[in-house]
């Protein structure tokens, strides 16, 4: 029985903070090398276009993250590796989908919501009415609107059953399987649902308010992979706190500590209670040192391999992936036309 197909792609909207590593990345590499499933994984440049980046950020941005595919350990050898803008397949298979996504369903997502209102850049618990909300949707690209539509077609045109990301994509993925269900029922069988896979630490919680996730829109809060390590050193000393001194792991009551926990627990291997008992009766400032030089030892080799890579040949092991991947959509969508009666 051929494997299953797993997918997933980041945007390249700048350095990958440890939420992408630890709620997708890490996962990739270890999903690829677990040899089970055929893995697709790409830089999905068209989704970054709907935060309207010059054309010299997104040519750099592209390059750095598939350079951070690589030296985070995804192989060309063992994964399809490829640039979203290059299958043009994709289009037609947006449109086809659109045809199917009742508009009021699109406006509903809550990432759409989101980056809407992050336009405006509202200030903490600032409270929109609906009305200054509606019109602030008549004014946003359509292309954050149609966002999961694309990505419902990413999956789809390689027959993705197994989808690892991270918490913030759970709607967008039960929106792919609700186009799915409808397609089929529609046009007879043609797609799976595909299914999420989760890490233990599907939403990594921002540094300096635990209560917020950490996004890139926040850079105040993150901890970049790419960080030197003084610098990464650093962030995690003024890392907010909560009250009390033990190292428990709590979300409800020490949100700030537990997030700092799963973050040691995911890079050193030990369980948390391991941790626990390690900085029994020691404070914050022990631990958050020892969280410290665990990150940078774990990032060590990612760093050396990352600087020994060059941009001509990540363009060429990028390429050679778009032409495998390209292949295979064409394929597939000749075979979507002819389920919806496009073919003569
Ligand atoms: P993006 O940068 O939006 O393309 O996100 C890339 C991947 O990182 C997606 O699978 C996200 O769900 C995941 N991700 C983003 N932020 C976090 C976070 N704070 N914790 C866990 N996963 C995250
Ligand atoms: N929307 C995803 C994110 O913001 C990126 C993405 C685009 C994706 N297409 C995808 C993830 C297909 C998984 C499968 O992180």
């Amino acid at each position: 029985m051929a494997k299953p197909v797993l997918i997933s792609g980041i945007q390249p909207t700048g350095p990958l903070h440890f939420g992408n590593y630890l709620g997708a990345l890490k996962n990739f590499v270890a999903l690829q090398n677990s040899g089970k499933y055929r893995c697709y994984f790409f830089v999905a440049d068209l989704h970054a276009l709907t935060e309207n980046p010059s054309a010299k950020d997104l040519e750099k941005n592209i390059l750095s993250l598939a350079s951070d595919f690589l030296a985070a350990g995804l192989d060309p050898k063992k994964s399809i590796i490829f640039q979203q803008s290059q299958i043009e397949e994709l289009q037609e298979l947006k449109w086809v989908l659109s045809t199917l996504t009742p508009v009021s369903e699109l406006m509903r997502m809550t990432a759409f919501k989101e980056k809407v209102l992050q336009a405006i850049k509202p200030i903490d618990g600032e409270k929109i009415s609906k009305k200054r909300f509606e019109e602030i949707v008549e004014e946003a690209n359509f292309g954050l609107a149609e966002y999961p539509i694309l990505m419902t077609a990413d999956i789809l045109i390689f027959g993705g059953q197994y989808v690892p990301v991270g918490h913030d994509q759970l709607q967008h993925l039960e929106f792919a399987r609700t186009l799915v269900r409808k397609f089929n029922y529609k046009f007879g069988q043609t797609f799976v649902e595909p299914k999420e896979l989760l890490t233990a630490t599907p939403r990594v919680m921002s540094l300096d308010d635990p209560t917020k996730k950490m996004s890139k829109s926040r850079p105040g809060g993150c901890l970049f992979i790419n960080d030197s390590p003084e610098l990464i050193g650093k962030k995690i000393r003024i890392a907010v706190t909560d009250s009390g001194s033990d190292i428990k792991y709590d979300p409800q009551n020490k949100a700030a500590i537990s997030n700092l926990l799963m973050i040691y627990s995911e890079l050193s291997g030990l369980t948390i209670s391991e941790i626990e008992a390690e900085f029994a009766g020691k404070g914050y400032a022990d631990f958050k040192k020892e969280l410290a030089d665990v990150v940078i030892e774990y990032f060590e080799p990612f760093r050396a391999r990352r600087a020994k890579l060059k941009s001509a040949a990540v363009k060429k092991i990028l390429m050679d992936g778009s032409k495998k991947a390209h292949e295979i959509a064409k394929k597939k969508m000749l075979a979507i036309k002819k389920k919806i009666g496009l073919v003569l």
